[in-house]
C-alpha cells in the first residue's frame, strides 16, 4: 500500500474525490455532529425506504481531510444496508475500509459514526420506532465515552 504522508491511498482518494457529497431533499433522517475542540462539523442525510433499507446517503462536512474521507466512506458503507446493519458501521469499520488513519486522526472517524447514529435517531423519532441499541445522539463528540477513551491512548 503506497501512502501520501501518513495517509493511505484510499483516504487520499476519498478526500480528493469524496462520494455522495450533498443533501437529500425530504431525507428520512438528518444528523449533525461536531467536535467543539477542532470546530469540525458533519451532517449526514439518509433516505430510508418503508422496509427500513437505506436507499441513499449523503453528507456535508466542514472539516479536516480525514473527516471528509471518513464521511465519504461512511455513506458508501451504509448505502443498501438496513438501519440495524447501519448501526453496526462503527468508526473502526470506516477506518478499516479506508486502510487505516494516523493515530492523531482516529477521532475524526468518530464524527462519521456519530453522524450516522444521529441521522438514524432522527429517522426513528420521526417514525416513532425503536432501533435496538441506538442511543440518543450527541451534538459534540467530546461528550462520547469513546472519545474520552481515545484521549487516554
Ligand atoms: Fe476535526 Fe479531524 S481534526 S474532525
Amino acid at each position: 500500500m503506497s501512502q501520501v504522508g501518513d495517509y493511505s491511498d484510499k483516504v487520499m482518494d476519498h478526500f480528493m474525490n469524496p462520494r455522495n457529497v450533498g443533501e437529500i431533499d425530504g431525507a428520512s433522517g438528518v444528523g449533525t455532529v461536531g467536535n467543539a475542540v477542532c470546530g469540525d462539523i458533519m451532517r449526514m442525510y439518509l433516505d430510508i425506504d418503508k422496509g427500513g433499507v437505506i436507499r441513499d446517503a449523503k453528507f456535508k462536512t466542514f472539516g479536516c481531510g480525514a473527516a471528509v474521507a471518513t464521511s465519504s466512506m461512511a455513506t458508501e458503507l451504509v448505502r443498501g444496508k438496513t438501519t440495524d446493519e447501519a448501526l453496526a458501521v462503527t468508526n473502526k469499520a470506516v477506518m478499516e475500509a479506508l486502510d487505516g488513519l494516523p493515530p492523531v486522526k482516529v477521532h475524526c472517524s468518530l464524527l462519521a459514526e456519530e453522524a450516522i447514529h444521529a441521522a438514524l435517531w432522527d429517522y426513528a423519532q420521526k417514525n416513532n420506532i425503536t432501533i435496538e441499541g441506538l442511543k440518543p445522539p450527541v451534538t459534540d463528540i467530546n461528550e462520547t465515552k469513546e472519545f474520552y477513551e481515545m484521549q487516554d491512548v
